[in-house]
């Protein structure tokens, strides 16, 4: 399997509009592939402009934000480049796509890097911002998932949030964790 690096990827619309969406970019040699799930912003954006950012953060409440609908974080100009970072971005990748791989579930477009820039320092690996990802990602899942499985990773997550989570952390996981659960009780047991 590849290696794969979370983060939020700006892309621009129709009328000049950035967007803003938690992804999953795939390394394949010096090349990045963006892969979006058809239907999706991200997807229509990239056929029509080219273009994307790659922000990569500590705050994970961007990343749970994202996909509990608040898409308003603030963003960075980047110079020379069409596409916005996001201004909490620990550095940022500039990414052209070269080459679009049709697909009716999830085409994937590779991306040449043109640059990566650096704007605060990465400060280690916290379990439970790893952990707050996992639960983001579940929470864009719930359809697709048993019950019996989000229950037990939820179980398992929160011991590293419990443990290792600051009050940011714990911000973002209780802002998934609320998402999962309501969803959790519009279903029949
Ligand atoms: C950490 C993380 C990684 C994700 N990776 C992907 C991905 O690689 N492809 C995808 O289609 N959705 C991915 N998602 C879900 C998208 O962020 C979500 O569906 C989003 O709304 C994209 O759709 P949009 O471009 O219409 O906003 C990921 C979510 C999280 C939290």
């Amino acid at each position: 399997m590849p290696m794969i690096r979370e983060c939020v990827v700006t892309t621009v619309g129709p009328m000049g509009q950035p967007h803003l969406a938690p992804l999953g970019l795939i390394e394949d040699g010096e090349h990045w592939i963006i892969a979006p799930f058809r239907p999706s912003t991200t997807l229509a954006n990239l056929e029509a402009a080219p273009f994307a950012t790659a922000s990569f953060i500590d705050d994970v409440r961007i990343i749970v934000g994202c996909v509990c609908g608040r898409t308003d974080w603030p963003l960075a100009p980047v110079p020379g480049w069409s596409t916005p970072r996001l201004a909490a971005a620990l550095s940022h990748a500039e990414l052209e796509v070269i080459r679009n791989e049709a697909d009716p579930k999830r085409p994937r477009f590779y991306c040449h890097v043109r640059k990566i820039v650096s704007h605060a320092p990465f400060l280690g690996f916290n379990r439970a911002q790893a952990a707050v990802v996992e639960a983001a990602i579940l929470a864009t899942r719930l359809g697709l998932l048993p019950r019996e499985k989000i229950d037990t990773e939820l179980a398992y997550l929160q011991i590293a949030v419990d443990k290792t989570a600051g009050p940011v952390e714990r911000e973002a996981w209780d802002l998934a964790t609320a998402k999962i659960k309501s969803y959790l009780q519009t279903q029949p047991d």
